[in-house]
């Protein structure tokens, strides 16, 4: 199922945000418009500019107005996936090679500026100081959760708290927002607002701890990347952190991870520490917790006016937690 068919009824906004991004890319520099072109068109879910759209629903919804911060909001996000590549050092991303790979770490690294630079370009358009303080407050913790994981790279000690406030700055800042900022933008009431930012913060959470699950457990062809990406770069994720709770498993898997540490990062053989970890409980109680978050975002809807936007916001908190890319 294709995220974008759950929308018919928007798909005409939703084509009008995708045109605007091309747009919002295209500059008469050849290179950088080619390597941003390259990571749009390979696809996504364009989960962040639906969230705030729907969210604008709640409001005085008018397009012109909501493509400016959904825009920037998909932006960003493309931005933090060209430097996320570098940093996790990935081959491929939406079943298409990285800009990393295809170009190298240099151009990757100047088009994740370029599209920053670009997300501004758009979001400054819109004359509310508050929409900038918070979207550029999101960029800084994005950086932050992304320099811990660094930190945390390979350190089998950390607790499931530091790795909760990881995602959530790394995540589920940027979704929260994008349906706080849909209804800012909309000018709808502040409640509405919060409850729509802790409906996203929920999502965001069950989003990321759902790819860490996929990235142990999808196929390739799923998730567009060979499994096991996370644990051969050194990321300890969720259902790492809960496999390596079990006392009978934790010798094993620690051995595991300390040989794919030693390992030359891409060549690591990682198919023994998936299998220990699938083996484990730590799968099905990391997906647990994805189904308190996600119950968390249902409740959070609730005194929102029973627009069809609400059901659809509930159908994708519900897609999120189940989905297999
Ligand atoms: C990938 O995000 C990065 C994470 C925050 C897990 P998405 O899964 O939204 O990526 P695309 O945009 O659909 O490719
Ligand atoms: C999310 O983490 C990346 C950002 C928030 C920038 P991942 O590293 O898990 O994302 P994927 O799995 O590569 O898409
Ligand atoms: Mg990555
Ligand atoms: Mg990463
Ligand atoms: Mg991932």
């Amino acid at each position: 199922m294709k995220l974008m068919d759950l929308f018919v009824k928007m798909k005409g906004d939703l084509n009008e945000i995708e045109a605007e991004l091309e747009r919002a890319i295209t500059s008469d520099h050849t290179l950088m418009t080619e390597t941003s072109v390259h990571l749009l068109k390979a696809g996504g879910k364009r989960i962040r500019p639906i969230f705030v759209l729907l969210s604008g629903k709640f409001g005085q919804y008018r397009l012109d107005v909501m493509k400016n911060i959904a825009v920037p909001l998909e932006l960003i996000h493309m931005a933090s996936l060209v430097h996320d590549d570098v940093i996790d050092n990935a081959e491929t991303r939406r079943g298409q090679l990285t800009v990393k790979s295809k170009w190298d770490n240099r151009i990757a690294m100047y088009t994740g500026d370029y599209i920053h630079g670009k997300a501004l370009t758009v979001a400054t358009k819109l004359d509310n100081p508050r929409i900038h303080q918070i979207l550029s407050k999101a960029m800084v913790e994005m950086c932050i959760g992304e320099m811990e994981q660094i930190r945390d790279f390979f350190n089998t000690e950390q607790s499931v708290r530091q790795y909760l406030l990881r995602i959530r700055r790394k995540t589920a800042l940027l979704i929260a927002i994008s349906c706080q900022l849909g209804a800012l933008a909309a000018e709808t009431d502040e409640k509405y607002a919060n409850r729509l930012y802790r409906f996203g913060y929920n999502v965001g959470m069950a989003f990321q701890i759902r790819d860490d699950v996929l990235d142990l457990c999808g196929t390739e062809k799923q998730i567009g990347k060979p499994p096991g990406s996370d644990i051969r770069q050194g990321n300890i994720t969720l259902p790492v952190l809960l496999a390596l709770h079990d006392t009978s498993l934790r010798p094993k898997l620690l051995q595991e991870i300390e040989r794919i540490q030693s390992a030359d990062g891409a060549a690591a053989d990682t198919s023994e520490a998936l299998r220990l970890i699938r083996s484990s409980n730590g799968i099905k109680q990391a997906e647990a917790l994805a189904d308190r978050y996600t119950q968390k975002a249902l409740t959070a809807l609730e005194g929102l006016p029973d627009l069809a936007a609400k059901k659809s916001l509930k159908d994708i908190a519900r897609f999120v937690n189940k989905r297999n890319y």
